[in-house]
């Protein structure tokens, strides 16, 4: 077996705020290998978007240890990208450049970061919005930038919060192979956040199953299953995930 690449040891999230404690996580522990596909299921406020500021090193652990490649994580890094559950954009730029911005800090020069962002943009079908501003753009458009600017950087590490969530049916399978695709073009390692547990089994190699808040691993369910998965295949799996996401 591959070492593990990220690890989570007891790893336990309280947040502090109005004289109020909160426990979001408690003693998570997880190993992720490099390369592989995970995805994160539970009931909202479980702290699944906690874990994944944990890991971009925007809040720190409470209690245990979070090890990239061996090495606590400490703040962020150019080899993690987040894109947030809310997509997060810089308004006065328009989307190529929004695309284009991490390339930008990375030294890449000017044609090529165009080139790479325009390339990026049409790949999750925004060739013709390059120019547009975000408020001009729909939602479920302003994340799919959100995501075309992770991608950019080719990230080592990629953590997606619910991407998919603001989109329409159709437009959300388009986008689900795309990520398939650069995932298996480049091997980044993805940690996946989604509501949908048909999501998570289409996608994932590993689907981790948090419990209510405070978030504790449940559950894992291994994949072995080649990509695109059918239906009928992933119907077993479907109804042991929602088993489990049912219990108390
Ligand atoms: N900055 C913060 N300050 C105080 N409490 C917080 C903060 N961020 C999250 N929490 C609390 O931690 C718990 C977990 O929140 P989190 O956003 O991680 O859940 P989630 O699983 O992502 O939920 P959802 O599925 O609704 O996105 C919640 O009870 C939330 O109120
Ligand atoms: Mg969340």
């Amino acid at each position: 077996m591959q070492m593990s690449y990220l690890r989570l040891v007891e790893v336990s999230k309280t947040y502090h705020a109005d004289g109020r404690a909160v426990e979001a996580l408690v003693g998570v522990s997880l190993e992720v290998r490099q390369g592989e596909f995970v995805a994160l299921v539970g009931p909202s406020g479980c702290g699944k978007t906690t874990l994944l500021h944990l890991v971009a090193g925007l809040e720190a652990p409470s209690c245990g240890q979070i090890l990239l490649a061996g090495e606590p994580i400490r703040g962020c890094g150019r080899e993690r990208t987040l894109v947030f559950q809310e997509p997060t954009l810089f308004p006065w730029l328009t989307a190529v450049d929004n695309v284009a911005f991490g390339l930008r800090t990375a030294g890449v020069p000017l044609q090529e970061r165009r080139a790479r962002a325009l390339a990026l943009l049409e790949s999750l079908g925004l060739d013709g919005f390059a120019s547009s501003y975000p408020h001009q753009l729909s939602g479920g458009m302003r994340q799919r930038v959100a995501i075309a600017r992770a991608l950019a950087v080719c990230p080592q590490v990629l953590l997606l919060d619910e991407p998919f969530a603001s989109v329409d049916a159709l437009t959300r399978e388009a986008l689900q192979e795309e990520l398939v695709r650069i995932w298996q073009a480049r091997r980044p390692t993805i940690l996946f956040v989604t509501h949908s547990r048909e999501e998570a089994l289409a996608l994932a190699d590993r689907v981790i199953v948090l419990s209510p808040r405070p978030g504790r691993v449940r559950a894992e369910l291994a994949l072995p299953m080649a990509r695109p998965r059918s239906p009928v295949e992933l119907a077993p799996w479907l109804e042991r995930l929602r088993d489990l996401l049912a219990q108390p």
